[in-house]
């Protein structure tokens, strides 16, 4: 037997992406995005609503997206809850640090493990945002013995949107491409 739960917004994962900009004067903010996924390769969509980010974009052209983690679930939610346009800057207020990123006119949010850097490529009349990762960078802590990133160490979170939890997500448990070749 299976229950029908009708229309409703159920997809999980949803990531947790916390965007970070710089405002016209150089002040950085940070917000909460669970619309969000590749488009193509290199390249991100997100899709928001009118918020001081979606101001910031449209002033640099220019975002970083980190993944939110465990430790950080409750600076990640503050992001979502409380707008830029209110307090002078979330980030400070929730304790973390920044540092420019070398690439691109945004704010590399210290404390995230893993960070994209990122160019907005357009921005459409429903705010879906297209933006071209430039680079990705990590934490040296969360990398393997060969220096990838160790995403079993990252202890990310995602977004459960019909009951808004925040899930973490687990160890590696396959290998892609290459299990399924023992059915072949
Ligand atoms: C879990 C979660 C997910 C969210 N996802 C989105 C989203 O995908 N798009 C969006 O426009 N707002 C989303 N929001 C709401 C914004 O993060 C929120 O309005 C925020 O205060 C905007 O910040 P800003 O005005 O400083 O840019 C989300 C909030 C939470 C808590």
């Amino acid at each position: 037997m299976r229950k029908d739960f009708g229309v409703k917004t159920f997809f999980f994962p949803l990531p947790v992406l916390i965007i970070g900009t710089y405002d016209k004067d150089g002040n950085p903010n940070a917000m909460n995005v669970a619309w969000g996924g590749i488009r193509d390769y290199g390249k991100i969509e997100i899709n928001l609503g009118e918020h001081k980010t979606t101001d910031n974009l449209r002033e640099n052209m220019a975002l970083t997206i980190a993944f939110a983690d465990k430790d950080h679930i409750v600076e990640a939610d503050y992001f979502g809850i409380v707008s830029g346009n209110e307090v002078n800057n979330k980030i400070e207020k929730a304790g973390l640090t920044i540092t420019k990123s070398k690439y691109v006119n945004a704010p590399i949010i210290n404390e995230f493990p893993v960070t994209l850097e990122c160019v907005v490529e357009s921005i459409s009349e429903d705010l879906s945002i297209i933006a071209k990762i430039v680079n990705v960078s990590a934490r040296e802590e969360y990398l393997d013995e060969k220096g990838n990133i160790d995403v079993s160490k990252l202890h990310i979170i995602s977004y459960e949107p019909v009951t808004h939890k925040y899930i973490e997500l687990g160890s590696a448990v396959g290998q892609a491409f290459k299990d399924g070749l023992k059915l072949k």
